[in-house]
C-alpha cells in the first residue's frame, strides 16, 4: 500500500511545523469543510487542512466570508476533525469572534478547541491582534496568523487585490509578522503579497510561512480544494494551479445519471434486488 494511504502515520502537530522550517521540507495545505472531502484531503498526503472562513463562500454561497458564524464553523470543523488522522487541522475564527475583545477573542478560541477536536486556531491581522494571539496561545492553543490580503477586511481594502505593494505597507506587514512571531504563532499564512516580501517575512520570522498568492519561496503554500480541483467555473486567478476540472467531470457525469433515469436505463437488472 502506497505510504500516504497508511492509517498509522504519525499525526503532525503545530511544533512539526518548526522542524519542517528548519529542514526546508516544504509544508502542503490545502482547505476542506466536511467529512467526506477530509478523508480524502487527509490520506492524499497534505500536512495541514484548514476550516476556511471560505467555507462562507465556497459552502454556504456568500459574497464575503463575512456571515459566516461561530457555530457555522463548529458545525464543519467537527465533520473535518472526525475525518482526519494524520494532518494538522486548523480552524478560521470568522469575523465577530475576536475582534469586539481580548476576552470575547479567547474564550471564543476555547470554544472552538472544545467543542471541534481540531488542533489550532487561525485570526486576522497582525500587531493589533498580538496581545490576544499572546492570550491565545497562552491558554495551550496553537494559533496561525494570516497577514496580507486578509479577507475579513474586504470592505476596509476596497477589493481582493494584492497587498504591500507599497514601501510603508510591506514595512508594517513585516513589524505585523514579527509581532505574531513574538506573540507565540506557530505559523503565518501570507496572502496575495509580492514574492520577494513573502522570502524576506519568511527568513525573518522562526514560524513558518504559509503562502497564498506569495510566490514560492515560503515554508509552505495553501489553497482552495474546491479552487485547485476546478469546481468553480471561471475562477482563475494568476496565483491558481487548477489540478483538475472537477466542475466539467461532475457536470458530465451528473448529466449522463439524469439521462440514464429518463431512459430506464439506470438501475438495470445487477444494480436491481
Ligand atoms: O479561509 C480560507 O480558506 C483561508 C485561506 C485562503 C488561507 O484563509
Amino acid at each position: 500500500m502506497a505510504e500516504y494511504l497508511s492509517t498509522n502515520k504519525k499525526k503532525i502537530t503545530a511544533p512539526h511545523f518548526f522542524e519542517m522550517k528548519n529542514s526546508g521540507e516544504k509544508i502542503s495545505w490545502l482547505t476542506a469543510y466536511d467529512f467526506t472531502t477530509a478523508t480524502i484531503v487527509d490520506q492524499a498526503g497534505v500536512d495541514a487542512i484548514l476550516i476556511g472562513d471560505s467555507a462562507s463562500n465556497v459552502m454556504l454561497g456568500n459574497q464575503t466570508t463575512l456571515p459566516i458564524t461561530v457555530e457555522e464553523m463548529i458545525f464543519h470543523a467537527r465533520a473535518v476533525a472526525r475525518a482526519v488522522k494524520h494532518a494538522l487541522v486548523v480552524c478560521d475564527m470568522p469575523f465577530g469572534s475576536y475582534q469586539v475583545s481580548e476576552e470575547e477573542g479567547v474564550r471564543n478560541a476555547i470554544r472552538i478547541m472544545k467543542e471541534t477536536d481540531v488542533d489550532a486556531v487561525k485570526l486576522e491581522g497582525g500587531e493589533e491582534i498580538a496581545h490576544m494571539v499572546k492570550r491565545i496561545v497562552d491558554a495551550g492553543i496553537p494559533v496561525c496568523g494570516h497577514l496580507g490580503l486578509t479577507p475579513q477586511s474586504v470592505h476596509k481594502f476596497g477589493g481582493y487585490g494584492l497587498r504591500a505593494k507599497e514601501e510603508a505597507e510591506a514595512a508594517k506587514l513585516m513589524a505585523d509578522a514579527k509581532a505574531l512571531e513574538e506573540a507565540g504563532c506557530f505559523c503565518i499564512v501570507l496572502e496575495k503579497v509580492p514574492a520577494k516580501l513573502a522570502e524576506e517575512v519568511t527568513k525573518a520570522v522562526s514560524c513558518a510561512t504559509i503562502g497564498i498568492g506569495a510566490g514560492n519561496k515560503t515554508d509552505g503554500q495553501v489553497l482552495v480544494y474546491a479552487d485547485m480541483l476546478g469546481m468553480n467555473k471561471g475562477f482563475k486567478p494568476k496565483f491558481l494551479r487548477q489540478y483538475a476540472n472537477l466542475y466539467e467531470i461532475m457536470t458530465d457525469a451528473i448529466g449522463r445519471y439524469v439521462q440514464d433515469v429518463k431512459s430506464s436505463d439506470f438501475p438495470n437488472e445487477s444494480e436491481s434486488y
